[in-house]
């Protein structure tokens, strides 16, 4: 692999690409590009995005090509990197996973309880089956997968793709995190380092350290989240659902003194407060659908009539590029091509690095990122709490993954009744006949 690099996105049609582009035209200098290819098997949104991309590139990266393509061949051949981040079955049924379950009084989330479950179920065949085009055409790409749930997806591709260390599963939540504490602290991201340990969108910050000087920030923020919860809530303004949630890591953070936990962990310490604050008619999908995705699009659409970026409102701008989805992806991307050996939160298995944890679980750990993949720090032993909750976690996931390659329905109903956010046999049995009829087009079927 040798600069420049060839990339593909895997999802091009996603509202997250514009974003990712801008920061590839941002990095060109450290991570510098002669070919990207778009992907998606939706035409329509991607022609749109690649439309954006191919104005973005004329006037910011002329030196690097942009194909959009339908065609896994023209996608995957000759490529170095690339970066997934699929959405099986769309908006319209992570509305159905969140509503499904909430009508049976259970949380629907995107990659939390039930919903979770869904969409792995939908993820698992999907996300395989692009690898395997990936492999095919490029068996020593490097694989960057963000494709949800990612805990569920990363179980999967560490049994299909056995010792393939190229693929790497990756969430941008803790870096988001880390964000918002740097915010806190009246720091610059890049100047906190994160010790942490648990199982995707299911874990916990240990240590905030100055990476000068080693000093833990831990303490100083547990005081401020002590802070009343209005005011944390503004320091990540975006949509209300996003506000309410981290104005909700005040009252984890009072409850639990022990380490920090990861914004999710509020779904399945709290799915009673949770549900009773959810409005089933109107969901984080329906909130996405109508906020994040018109407004992308509806740029889109402006730019491409305008036919240009430069001298109009949306010319990219530096502050903009602090985007922590697209940034993280990148950054990783660069540490891998020039070898930096940098620290980043990565799902990886557990050999050990967390020693009372079932050896083999996917673990999200920080690692040192280079050229030969992910090195995990050693974490050691972790007290009975959070081992429990990650142990009946892990279970959860293990059963759906085998609930979907082995199209097993005791399995898929075993894995809702373990699920925290259910925990009930009846309730789980009611939830899965309701997400089968809704997902023959997705799910293996399940006998
Ligand atoms: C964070 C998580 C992602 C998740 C996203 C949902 O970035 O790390 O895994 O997909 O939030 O955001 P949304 O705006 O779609 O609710
Ligand atoms: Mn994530």
């Amino acid at each position: 692999m040798k600069a420049p690099y060839a990339i593909s996105i895997v999802g091009g049609g996603s509202r997250y690409t514009p974003g990712i582009l801008r920061m590839l035209v941002a990095e060109k200098g450290r991570f510098p590009l002669r070919k990207i290819t778009l992907y998606d098997n939706e035409a329509e949104r991607q022609d749109k995005v690649g439309a954006y991309g191919k104005i973005l590139f004329q006037e910011y990266y002329p030196e690097c090509e942009i194909i959009v393509t339908n065609d896994a061949k023209t996608a995957f051949e000759d490529i170095d990197f690339a970066f997934m981040q699929i959405r099986a079955g769309r908006m319209k049924m992570r509305e159905m996973d969140e509503k499904i379950a909430l009508r049976h009084g259970c949380l629907g989330q995107e990659t939390c309880g039930a919903g979770g479950f869904a969409y792995g179920m939908r993820s698992i065949p999907a996300v395989c089956d692009i690898i395997k085009d990936i492999r095919k055409y490029s068996p020593e790409a490097w694989v960057l997968n963000y494709s949800n749930p990612a805990a569920i997806v990363a179980e999967a591709t560490k049994r299909i793709f056995k010792d393939d260390f190229r693929i790497i599963n990756i969430c941008d939540m803790p870096i988001g995190i880390m964000g918002f504490y740097a915010k806190a602290l009246g720091k610059r991201p890049d100047e906190i380092e994160p010790r942490y340990f648990g199982l995707n969108h299911f874990g916990w910050f240990t240590q905030i350290l100055d990476k000068k000087t080693g000093e833990d920030y831990l303490p100083r923020l547990h005081e401020f989240f002590k802070t009343p919860m209005a005011a944390v809530g503004d320091l990540h303004p975006t949509d209300k659902s996003w506000m309410d949630t981290f104005k909700f890591m005040s009252k984890m953070i009072q409850d639990y003194e022990d380490y920090l936990p990861n914004t999710y962990l509020q779904y399945y310490l709290y799915p009673k407060h949770i549900v009773e604050h959810e409005d089933s008619n109107y969901t984080r999908a329906n909130e996405v659908m109508d906020g994040p995705e018109k407004k992308t699009f509806a740029m889109l659409d402006e730019v491409i009539a305008e036919g240009k970026l430069k001298g109009t409102k949306y010319e990219p701008k530096p502050d903009e590029l602090a985007d922590g989805h697209a940034g993280y992806i990148v950054d990783l991307a660069t540490a891998i091509a020039n070898n930096t050996g940098d620290v980043f939160l990565c799902m990886t298995e557990n050999t050990g690095i967390i020693s009372n944890l079932t050896e083999g679980m996917m673990v999200e750990v920080p690692c040192h990122v280079g050229i030969n993949g992910v090195e995990p720090l050693n974490i050691g032993e972790i007290p009975t709490f959070q081992k429990g909750l990650l142990e009946n976690q892990f279970a959860y996931e293990k059963l759906t993954v085998d609930a979907c390659l082995e199209g097993s329905y005791k399995k898929a109903w075993n894995a809702l009744t373990l699920n925290r956010c259910v925990n009930d046999t009846d309730v789980a049995k009611a939830i899965l006949d309701d997400y089968i009829e809704v997902n023959k087009e997705y799910w293996p079927e399940l006998k």
